[in-house]
């Protein structure tokens, strides 16, 4: 059936009101405080929404996130039933430091059709064709780098990686540099990076290593609509998050999801700016007015575009 298209509009306006709530507190040093600025605006403007949504993926659960916590219930309770993915603040560094790549996100499907997922960390790849064996987090890095190289019928040399620059990535990036790879190494926000294999004029070939499992999900369902590659597999490494992923319904610790077990049927996803970054600008106000621009996917529309707009504040 799919999800009408008056939510498009509606949940867009959920992440500009969280990314503008959260504009506010740029530069203050208080990642928290920017963080809980995006998350009371997120959870305001979804309770609006004609709807029975369920948080899947949010801010943790309900022992450590008094909101937007998986299996929170939001939205007027009428309505369809919706599977709801957040990401109020992407980038806390970024949005408490000024810095660019801050981002307000959401995702949403129907009821059971995006994937729950724990709070832990999640090995990924991405690219931006969604033929199978070109690449894959179980093949060597200089496997996936030749397969890829050859498949775009160019020199390992001409493709770019892009990679959180973190010690725990420190052989892949030296692997990377053997080959001699273009490295786009991101300190932070890899809902973006991931992202930036979905359209030619980011310039990135193909998005790799372990980030946060939540965001491995949210940039799925965007890759989905865009037609592009995802594989994740989430790292359970205490007892703790293994037991947290039996309660979800995650038995086999070692699987790697393909992107339709992450994401199924129709999906809308939106990320505003909050700073200025590669996907999208930042919030500006200007007098009484501010701008936003947002990147949104509906995938049964193929909508897949960055809309930008002027308001009222
Ligand atoms: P926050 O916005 O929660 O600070 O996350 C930023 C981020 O860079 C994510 O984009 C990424 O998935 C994760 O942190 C990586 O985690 P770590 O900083 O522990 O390597």
């Amino acid at each position: 059936m799919g999800l009408d298209k008056k939510y498009i509009n509606y949940f867009h306006n959920v992440s500009v009101k969280a990314a503008l709530a959260s504009h506010y507190l740029v530069g203050k040093k208080d990642k928290i405080l920017a963080d809980k600025a995006a998350v009371d605006a997120m959870r305001n403007q979804l309770n609006k929404i004609e709807m029975c949504g369920r948080i899947v993926i949010g801010e943790g659960e309900l022992d450590e996130a008094p909101m937007l916590y998986i299996g929170e219930e939001l939205g007027t309770k009428k309505g369809p039933n919706l599977d709801i993915a957040v990401d109020p603040l992407e980038g806390t560094n970024f949005a408490a430091n000024n810095l660019p790549g801050a981002l307000s996100v959401i995702a949403i499907a129907e009821k059971n059709n995006l994937f729950h997922a724990p709070e832990t960390y999640m090995n990924k790849i991405a690219i931006s064709d969604s033929q199978k064996g070109i690449v894959d987090i179980d093949y060597t890095i200089k496997k996936n780098i030749f397969n890829l190289a050859e498949h775009k019928n160019t020199k390992p040399e001409n493709i770019t990686a892009c990679i959180l620059d973190r010690p725990r990535h420190k052989k892949i990036i030296e692997e990377l540099m053997r080959l001699k790879v273009k490295l786009k190494l991101i300190s932070d926000g890899d809902i973006s990076g991931a992202l930036l294999v979905s359209q030619e004029n980011f310039n990135v070939d193909i998005f790799l290593g372990i980030g946060g499992g939540p965001e491995g999900v949210l940039a799925a369902s965007a890759l989905d609509t865009f037609g592009c590659f995802f594989q994740g597999r989430f790292l359970f490494d205490t007892d703790k998050d293994k037991k947290r992923a039996n309660k979800m319904g995650i038995n086999d610790f070692q699987k790697k999801y393909e992107l339709n077990e992450i994401i199924k049927g129709d999906s809308i996803f939106c990320a505003t700016g909050i700073t200025t970054g590669d996907l999208v600008k930042g919030i500006k106000i200007t007098g009484d007015k501010f701008y936003s621009e947002t990147l949104i996917t509906h995938k049964s529309s193929r909508l897949k575009k960055i809309i930008k707009i002027t308001q009222d504040l």
